[in-house]
Protein backbone atom coordinates (compact mmCIF):
# COMPACT_ATOMS: atom_id res chain seq x y z
CA UNK A 1 0.00 0.00 0.00
CA UNK A 2 0.98 3.70 -1.13
CA UNK A 3 0.51 7.26 0.36
CA UNK A 4 0.50 9.52 -2.13
CA UNK A 5 0.78 13.28 -2.30
CA UNK A 6 -0.30 14.36 -5.29
CA UNK A 7 0.36 17.90 -6.04
CA UNK A 8 -1.81 20.14 -9.12
CA UNK A 9 -4.18 16.93 -8.75
CA UNK A 10 -7.16 19.38 -9.96
CA UNK A 11 -5.57 20.40 -13.33
CA UNK A 12 -5.77 18.22 -16.57
CA UNK A 13 -3.03 15.62 -16.43
CA UNK A 14 -3.25 15.60 -11.91
CA UNK A 15 -7.03 14.83 -12.44
CA UNK A 16 -6.77 12.18 -14.83
CA UNK A 17 -3.72 10.89 -12.69
CA UNK A 18 -6.02 11.03 -9.63
CA UNK A 19 -8.71 9.23 -11.16
CA UNK A 20 -6.52 6.51 -12.43
CA UNK A 21 -4.74 5.57 -9.30
CA UNK A 22 -7.86 5.39 -7.34
CA UNK A 23 -9.33 3.10 -10.13
CA UNK A 24 -6.27 1.11 -10.45
CA UNK A 25 -5.38 0.75 -6.38
CA UNK A 26 -8.37 1.63 -4.60
CA UNK A 27 -6.71 0.49 -1.30
CA UNK A 28 -4.22 2.83 -1.56
CA UNK A 29 -4.09 6.75 -0.10
CA UNK A 30 -4.26 9.30 -2.54
CA UNK A 31 -3.85 13.26 -0.98
CA UNK A 32 -4.79 16.15 -4.07
CA UNK A 33 -2.93 19.12 -2.70
CA UNK A 34 -3.77 21.46 -5.05
CA UNK A 35 -4.50 25.82 -4.32
CA UNK A 36 -6.91 25.50 -7.45
CA UNK A 37 -5.66 28.18 -9.77
CA UNK A 38 -7.66 28.95 -12.91
CA UNK A 39 -6.60 25.68 -14.29
CA UNK A 40 -7.70 23.78 -11.24
CA UNK A 41 -10.78 22.52 -10.80
CA UNK A 42 -12.55 19.90 -8.12
CA UNK A 43 -15.55 19.60 -10.41
CA UNK A 44 -12.83 17.15 -12.98
CA UNK A 45 -12.51 15.01 -9.50
CA UNK A 46 -16.45 15.23 -8.78
CA UNK A 47 -17.21 11.45 -9.53
CA UNK A 48 -13.79 10.05 -7.22
CA UNK A 49 -14.42 12.70 -4.53
CA UNK A 50 -15.71 10.56 -2.17
CA UNK A 51 -13.71 7.68 -2.89
CA UNK A 52 -12.42 5.74 0.88
CA UNK A 53 -8.87 6.72 0.20
CA UNK A 54 -9.11 10.17 -1.45
CA UNK A 55 -8.49 13.41 0.22
CA UNK A 56 -8.27 16.53 -1.28
CA UNK A 57 -6.26 19.56 0.21
CA UNK A 58 -6.40 23.19 -0.90
CA UNK A 59 -2.82 24.44 -0.49
CA UNK A 60 0.07 25.66 -2.47
CA UNK A 61 3.67 23.68 -2.90
CA UNK A 62 5.52 26.71 -2.19
CA UNK A 63 4.24 26.87 1.44
CA UNK A 64 7.11 24.69 2.84
CA UNK A 65 5.80 24.27 6.42
CA UNK A 66 2.28 23.24 5.49
CA UNK A 67 3.41 20.92 3.41
CA UNK A 68 5.75 19.53 5.85
CA UNK A 69 2.87 19.12 8.44
CA UNK A 70 0.65 17.31 5.78
CA UNK A 71 3.31 14.60 4.64
CA UNK A 72 4.03 13.75 8.34
CA UNK A 73 0.23 13.87 9.24
CA UNK A 74 -0.39 11.64 6.55
CA UNK A 75 2.80 9.44 6.53
CA UNK A 76 3.62 10.15 2.72
CA UNK A 77 6.09 7.82 1.35
CA UNK A 78 5.14 9.24 -2.51
CA UNK A 79 5.55 12.92 -4.17
CA UNK A 80 4.02 13.15 -7.54
CA UNK A 81 4.56 17.04 -8.36
CA UNK A 82 2.25 17.88 -11.42
CA UNK A 83 1.45 21.46 -9.80
CA UNK A 84 2.68 24.03 -12.52
CA UNK A 85 1.72 26.59 -14.41
CA UNK A 86 1.78 25.00 -17.32
CA UNK A 87 0.74 27.37 -20.78
CA UNK A 88 3.15 28.93 -22.48
CA UNK A 89 1.43 32.12 -23.95
CA UNK A 90 0.65 32.63 -20.31
CA UNK A 91 4.54 32.27 -19.44
CA UNK A 92 5.56 34.79 -22.32
CA UNK A 93 2.49 37.36 -21.03
CA UNK A 94 3.61 37.58 -17.30
CA UNK A 95 6.42 34.66 -16.20
CA UNK A 96 6.15 35.66 -12.70
CA UNK A 97 4.08 33.00 -11.33
CA UNK A 98 6.21 30.52 -13.24
CA UNK A 99 9.06 31.13 -11.77
CA UNK A 100 7.29 31.29 -8.57
CA UNK A 101 5.55 27.88 -8.29
CA UNK A 102 7.45 26.15 -11.20
CA UNK A 103 10.84 26.91 -9.59
CA UNK A 104 10.38 28.16 -6.08
CA UNK A 105 7.24 25.59 -5.61
CA UNK A 106 9.53 22.63 -6.65
CA UNK A 107 12.10 23.49 -4.17
CA UNK A 108 9.86 23.93 -1.54
CA UNK A 109 8.31 20.37 -1.84
CA UNK A 110 11.97 18.82 -2.44
CA UNK A 111 13.13 20.78 0.97
CA UNK A 112 9.79 19.29 2.73
CA UNK A 113 9.90 16.00 1.47
CA UNK A 114 14.13 16.29 2.49
CA UNK A 115 12.77 16.95 6.22
CA UNK A 116 10.26 14.43 6.54
CA UNK A 117 11.79 11.65 4.40
CA UNK A 118 15.19 12.63 7.13
CA UNK A 119 16.50 8.63 6.52
CA UNK A 120 15.61 7.81 3.30
CA UNK A 121 14.27 3.63 3.73
CA UNK A 122 13.91 2.58 0.44
CA UNK A 123 10.18 2.73 -0.43
CA UNK A 124 10.10 6.43 -0.66
CA UNK A 125 9.55 8.11 -4.55
CA UNK A 126 9.71 11.82 -5.11
CA UNK A 127 8.38 11.90 -8.78
CA UNK A 128 8.61 15.24 -10.51
CA UNK A 129 6.30 15.59 -13.85
CA UNK A 130 8.34 17.70 -16.55
CA UNK A 131 8.27 18.45 -20.05
CA UNK A 132 10.10 17.70 -23.71
CA UNK A 133 9.93 21.59 -24.10
CA UNK A 134 13.26 21.59 -21.38
CA UNK A 135 15.14 20.20 -24.59
CA UNK A 136 14.16 23.33 -26.59
CA UNK A 137 13.46 22.93 -30.17
CA UNK A 138 13.98 20.36 -33.25
CA UNK A 139 14.90 20.73 -36.76
CA UNK A 140 12.50 18.45 -39.43
CA UNK A 141 15.54 16.11 -39.72
CA UNK A 142 17.15 15.83 -35.97
CA UNK A 143 16.42 12.44 -34.12
CA UNK A 144 13.62 12.61 -31.14
CA UNK A 145 15.12 13.74 -27.93
CA UNK A 146 16.21 11.01 -25.23
CA UNK A 147 16.91 11.49 -21.76
CA UNK A 148 21.03 12.99 -22.86
CA UNK A 149 20.04 15.66 -25.23
CA UNK A 150 21.32 19.35 -24.06
CA UNK A 151 18.83 20.83 -22.31
CA UNK A 152 18.21 24.38 -23.95
CA UNK A 153 14.81 25.79 -22.79
CA UNK A 154 13.23 28.50 -25.20
CA UNK A 155 10.25 30.30 -22.91
CA UNK A 156 9.67 31.59 -19.63
CA UNK A 157 7.69 28.13 -19.17
CA UNK A 158 10.03 25.57 -20.46
CA UNK A 159 13.30 27.61 -18.65
CA UNK A 160 10.99 27.77 -15.01
CA UNK A 161 10.79 23.41 -15.74
CA UNK A 162 14.33 23.06 -16.44
CA UNK A 163 15.30 24.85 -13.44
CA UNK A 164 12.67 22.45 -11.56
CA UNK A 165 14.36 19.57 -13.30
CA UNK A 166 17.66 20.63 -12.17
CA UNK A 167 17.01 21.38 -8.34
CA UNK A 168 14.95 17.75 -8.38
CA UNK A 169 18.42 15.66 -9.56
CA UNK A 170 20.93 17.74 -7.26
CA UNK A 171 18.71 16.66 -4.49
CA UNK A 172 19.72 12.93 -5.63
CA UNK A 173 23.24 13.99 -6.41
CA UNK A 174 23.35 15.66 -3.17
CA UNK A 175 21.15 14.48 -0.40
CA UNK A 176 20.36 11.14 -2.24
CA UNK A 177 16.99 11.77 -2.42
CA UNK A 178 15.23 8.50 -4.51
CA UNK A 179 13.64 11.44 -6.99
CA UNK A 180 12.56 9.95 -10.72
CA UNK A 181 11.98 12.44 -13.52
CA UNK A 182 9.80 12.13 -16.36
CA UNK A 183 9.87 14.72 -19.34
CA UNK A 184 6.61 14.09 -21.53
CA UNK A 185 5.12 15.21 -24.77
CA UNK A 186 1.71 17.09 -25.77
CA UNK A 187 -1.13 15.25 -23.77
CA UNK A 188 -4.54 15.72 -24.99
CA UNK A 189 -7.41 14.25 -23.40
CA UNK A 190 -10.87 14.81 -20.92
CA UNK A 191 -10.26 18.04 -18.45
CA UNK A 192 -8.12 19.46 -21.06
CA UNK A 193 -8.38 23.54 -19.87
CA UNK A 194 -9.53 24.85 -23.01
CA UNK A 195 -6.40 27.62 -23.75
CA UNK A 196 -4.68 24.36 -25.06
CA UNK A 197 -4.59 23.80 -28.92
CA UNK A 198 -6.66 20.89 -29.12
CA UNK A 199 -9.63 22.12 -26.81
CA UNK A 200 -9.50 25.67 -27.99
CA UNK A 201 -10.19 24.36 -31.82
CA UNK A 202 -13.16 22.05 -30.82
CA UNK A 203 -15.01 24.94 -28.83
CA UNK A 204 -13.92 27.69 -31.31
CA UNK A 205 -15.40 26.34 -34.31
CA UNK A 206 -18.50 25.12 -32.04
CA UNK A 207 -18.88 28.68 -31.24
CA UNK A 208 -18.29 29.97 -34.86
CA UNK A 209 -15.48 31.88 -33.51
CA UNK A 210 -11.98 32.22 -35.49
CA UNK A 211 -9.60 29.40 -34.78
CA UNK A 212 -6.39 30.74 -34.25
CA UNK A 213 -3.26 29.09 -35.99
CA UNK A 214 0.09 30.46 -35.05
CA UNK A 215 2.76 31.75 -37.44
CA UNK A 216 2.30 28.87 -40.79
CA UNK A 217 0.49 26.23 -38.68
CA UNK A 218 3.69 23.82 -39.45
CA UNK A 219 5.10 23.29 -36.01
CA UNK A 220 5.42 19.98 -34.86
CA UNK A 221 4.32 18.16 -31.55
CA UNK A 222 4.43 14.65 -30.34
CA UNK A 223 1.27 13.53 -29.15
CA UNK A 224 0.10 11.64 -26.32
CA UNK A 225 -3.35 10.53 -24.68
CA UNK A 226 -3.31 11.35 -21.51
CA UNK A 227 -4.39 8.16 -20.11
CA UNK A 228 -1.21 7.14 -21.56
CA UNK A 229 0.94 9.36 -19.29
CA UNK A 230 -0.96 7.90 -16.54
CA UNK A 231 0.46 4.45 -16.80
CA UNK A 232 3.70 5.91 -17.64
CA UNK A 233 3.67 7.54 -14.73
CA UNK A 234 2.73 4.52 -12.59
CA UNK A 235 5.36 2.46 -14.55
CA UNK A 236 8.01 5.12 -13.85
CA UNK A 237 7.24 4.63 -9.75
CA UNK A 238 7.33 1.20 -9.79
CA UNK A 239 10.22 0.28 -11.29
CA UNK A 240 12.02 3.64 -12.00
CA UNK A 241 15.75 3.59 -10.91
CA UNK A 242 16.30 6.21 -8.34
CA UNK A 243 17.96 9.09 -9.78
CA UNK A 244 16.98 8.34 -13.13
CA UNK A 245 14.87 10.50 -16.12
CA UNK A 246 12.55 9.19 -18.66
CA UNK A 247 11.30 10.65 -21.47
CA UNK A 248 7.46 9.65 -22.05
CA UNK A 249 6.12 10.16 -25.27
CA UNK A 250 3.46 9.29 -27.83
CA UNK A 251 5.31 8.56 -31.01
CA UNK A 252 3.32 10.57 -33.22
CA UNK A 253 3.94 13.95 -34.36
CA UNK A 254 1.41 15.96 -35.97
CA UNK A 255 1.61 19.38 -37.89
CA UNK A 256 -0.61 21.72 -35.96
CA UNK A 257 -2.35 22.55 -38.91
CA UNK A 258 -3.13 18.94 -39.86
CA UNK A 259 -4.59 18.29 -36.04
CA UNK A 260 -7.08 21.55 -36.50
CA UNK A 261 -7.99 20.33 -39.97
CA UNK A 262 -8.76 16.73 -38.62
CA UNK A 263 -10.95 18.12 -35.79
CA UNK A 264 -12.76 20.68 -38.14
CA UNK A 265 -13.77 17.38 -40.71
CA UNK A 266 -14.69 15.58 -37.35
CA UNK A 267 -16.93 17.87 -36.26
CA UNK A 268 -18.22 18.61 -39.84
CA UNK A 269 -19.39 14.44 -39.56
CA UNK A 270 -20.86 15.35 -36.04
CA UNK A 271 -22.14 18.88 -36.05
CA UNK A 272 -22.86 19.45 -39.54
CA UNK A 273 -23.25 23.49 -40.00
CA UNK A 274 -24.05 25.34 -43.39
CA UNK A 275 -20.16 26.17 -43.93
CA UNK A 276 -16.84 23.65 -42.73
CA UNK A 277 -15.36 24.73 -39.84
CA UNK A 278 -12.41 24.94 -41.93
CA UNK A 279 -13.68 28.50 -43.07
CA UNK A 280 -12.94 29.39 -39.48
CA UNK A 281 -9.45 28.74 -39.40
CA UNK A 282 -7.82 31.56 -39.27
CA UNK A 283 -3.72 32.62 -39.28
CA UNK A 284 -2.04 34.84 -36.63
CA UNK A 285 0.81 36.14 -35.58
CA UNK A 286 3.28 33.60 -34.58
CA UNK A 287 4.16 33.25 -30.84
CA UNK A 288 7.46 34.50 -29.86
CA UNK A 289 10.06 31.88 -29.61
CA UNK A 290 7.82 29.57 -30.74
CA UNK A 291 9.83 25.97 -31.06
CA UNK A 292 9.59 24.43 -34.81
CA UNK A 293 9.45 20.74 -33.47
CA UNK A 294 9.05 18.22 -30.37
CA UNK A 295 9.38 14.75 -30.62
CA UNK A 296 10.46 12.27 -27.65
CA UNK A 297 12.29 9.08 -27.93
CA UNK A 298 10.50 6.59 -25.44
CA UNK A 299 13.22 4.05 -25.88
CA UNK A 300 14.04 3.69 -22.66
CA UNK A 301 10.57 3.61 -21.54
CA UNK A 302 10.22 0.58 -24.30
CA UNK A 303 13.23 -1.19 -23.00
CA UNK A 304 14.00 -1.23 -19.71
CA UNK A 305 10.70 -0.54 -18.14
CA UNK A 306 8.78 -2.45 -20.74
CA UNK A 307 5.94 0.23 -21.24
CA UNK A 308 4.73 1.77 -24.51
CA UNK A 309 1.31 3.84 -25.55
CA UNK A 310 -1.95 1.90 -25.43
CA UNK A 311 -3.57 4.52 -27.49
CA UNK A 312 -3.90 5.42 -31.13
CA UNK A 313 -4.54 8.66 -32.40
CA UNK A 314 -7.34 8.23 -34.16
CA UNK A 315 -9.21 6.67 -31.20
CA UNK A 316 -7.87 9.09 -28.61
CA UNK A 317 -8.90 12.15 -30.41
CA UNK A 318 -12.56 10.77 -31.10
CA UNK A 319 -12.72 10.04 -27.65
CA UNK A 320 -11.17 13.60 -26.80
CA UNK A 321 -13.96 15.54 -29.40
CA UNK A 322 -16.91 13.30 -27.91
CA UNK A 323 -16.04 14.28 -24.36
CA UNK A 324 -15.87 17.90 -25.08
CA UNK A 325 -19.25 17.73 -26.79
CA UNK A 326 -20.77 15.76 -24.00
CA UNK A 327 -19.32 18.57 -21.47
CA UNK A 328 -20.05 21.70 -23.23
CA UNK A 329 -21.26 22.93 -19.83
CA UNK A 330 -18.29 22.39 -18.13
CA UNK A 331 -16.16 23.90 -20.89
CA UNK A 332 -18.60 27.25 -19.48
CA UNK A 333 -17.94 27.08 -16.10
CA UNK A 334 -14.23 26.69 -16.59
CA UNK A 335 -13.92 29.93 -18.72
CA UNK A 336 -14.32 32.30 -15.83
CA UNK A 337 -13.67 35.95 -15.68
CA UNK A 338 -9.97 35.36 -15.28
CA UNK A 339 -9.95 33.35 -18.42
CA UNK A 340 -11.62 35.82 -20.47
CA UNK A 341 -9.10 38.61 -19.57
CA UNK A 342 -6.49 36.03 -20.34
CA UNK A 343 -8.34 35.19 -24.02
CA UNK A 344 -8.58 39.02 -24.50
CA UNK A 345 -5.04 40.01 -24.03
CA UNK A 346 -3.80 36.60 -26.20
CA UNK A 347 -6.34 36.95 -28.95
CA UNK A 348 -7.64 40.32 -29.02
CA UNK A 349 -11.76 39.50 -28.56
CA UNK A 350 -13.90 38.56 -26.20
CA UNK A 351 -14.38 34.11 -26.01
CA UNK A 352 -18.34 34.55 -25.85
CA UNK A 353 -20.50 37.11 -25.86
P1 LIG B 1 -2.71 22.38 -15.61
O1 LIG B 1 -2.36 23.80 -15.83
O2 LIG B 1 -3.94 21.83 -16.25
O3 LIG B 1 -2.85 22.09 -14.05
C1 LIG B 1 -1.93 22.58 -13.11
C2 LIG B 1 -2.52 22.34 -11.72
O4 LIG B 1 -1.57 22.79 -10.75
C3 LIG B 1 -3.80 23.13 -11.45
O5 LIG B 1 -4.76 22.29 -10.82
C4 LIG B 1 -3.37 24.24 -10.53
O6 LIG B 1 -4.39 24.70 -9.65
C5 LIG B 1 -2.25 23.55 -9.76
N1 LIG B 1 -1.28 24.51 -9.19
C6 LIG B 1 -0.70 25.56 -9.83
N2 LIG B 1 0.11 26.21 -8.98
C7 LIG B 1 0.08 25.52 -7.80
C8 LIG B 1 0.71 25.69 -6.54
N3 LIG B 1 1.58 26.70 -6.33
N4 LIG B 1 0.44 24.81 -5.55
C9 LIG B 1 -0.45 23.81 -5.75
N5 LIG B 1 -1.09 23.62 -6.91
C10 LIG B 1 -0.83 24.45 -7.93
O7 LIG B 1 -1.44 21.55 -16.04
P2 LIG B 1 -1.32 20.15 -16.79
O8 LIG B 1 -1.42 20.37 -18.24
O9 LIG B 1 -2.20 19.19 -16.11
O10 LIG B 1 0.21 19.80 -16.46
C11 LIG B 1 0.55 19.14 -15.24
C12 LIG B 1 2.05 18.98 -15.17
O11 LIG B 1 2.51 18.22 -16.29
C13 LIG B 1 2.82 20.30 -15.23
O12 LIG B 1 3.92 20.19 -14.35
C14 LIG B 1 3.30 20.40 -16.67
O13 LIG B 1 4.49 21.13 -16.74
C15 LIG B 1 3.51 18.94 -16.99
N6 LIG B 1 3.35 18.58 -18.41
C16 LIG B 1 2.21 18.92 -19.09
C17 LIG B 1 2.04 18.51 -20.41
C18 LIG B 1 0.80 18.85 -21.20
O14 LIG B 1 0.75 18.56 -22.39
N7 LIG B 1 -0.25 19.41 -20.59
C19 LIG B 1 3.06 17.77 -21.03
C20 LIG B 1 4.22 17.47 -20.32
C21 LIG B 1 4.34 17.85 -19.00
O1 LIG C 1 5.30 19.58 -25.03
C1 LIG C 1 4.72 19.52 -23.75
C2 LIG C 1 4.01 20.80 -23.48
O2 LIG C 1 2.82 20.79 -24.26
C3 LIG C 1 3.67 21.00 -21.99
O3 LIG C 1 4.86 21.09 -21.27
C4 LIG C 1 2.83 22.26 -21.80
O4 LIG C 1 2.43 22.36 -20.44
C5 LIG C 1 1.60 22.16 -22.68
O5 LIG C 1 0.84 23.34 -22.56
C6 LIG C 1 2.01 21.93 -24.13
O6 LIG C 1 2.68 23.09 -24.66
P1 LIG C 1 2.43 23.60 -26.15
O7 LIG C 1 2.83 25.01 -26.22
O8 LIG C 1 3.01 22.66 -27.13
O9 LIG C 1 0.82 23.43 -26.22
P2 LIG C 1 -0.31 24.38 -26.82
O10 LIG C 1 -1.58 23.58 -26.82
O11 LIG C 1 -0.33 25.71 -26.19
O12 LIG C 1 0.15 24.56 -28.33
C7 LIG C 1 0.33 23.43 -29.19
C8 LIG C 1 0.81 23.97 -30.52
O13 LIG C 1 -0.26 24.71 -31.14
C9 LIG C 1 1.97 24.97 -30.43
O14 LIG C 1 2.82 24.78 -31.54
C10 LIG C 1 1.30 26.33 -30.50
C11 LIG C 1 0.09 26.07 -31.37
N1 LIG C 1 -1.09 26.90 -31.06
C12 LIG C 1 -1.53 26.96 -29.78
C13 LIG C 1 -2.64 27.73 -29.46
C14 LIG C 1 -3.10 27.82 -28.02
C15 LIG C 1 -1.76 27.55 -32.09
O15 LIG C 1 -1.37 27.45 -33.27
N2 LIG C 1 -2.86 28.30 -31.76
C16 LIG C 1 -3.30 28.45 -30.49
O16 LIG C 1 -4.29 29.20 -30.25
Amino acid sequence: MRRLLVTGGAGFIGSNFVRYWIKQHPEDRVVNLDVLTYAGNLENLADVAAAPGYQFVRGDIADRLSVKQLMEDEQIDTVVNFAAESHVDRSILGPEAFITTNIIGTFSLLEAAREVWADFNGTQRFLHVSTDEVYGSLAQDEPAFDEQHAYAPNSPYSASKASSDHLVRAYHHTYGMPVLTTNCSNNYGPYQFPEKLIPLTILNALEGKPIPVYGDGKNIRDWLYVDDHCSGIETVLRGGAPGRVYNIGGINEWRNIDIVNLICERLDELKPGAASYKAQITYVTDRPGHDQRYAIDAGRMQTELGWSPQHDFQSGIERTIQWYLGHLDWCDRVRSGEYRDYYVQQYGEPVKS
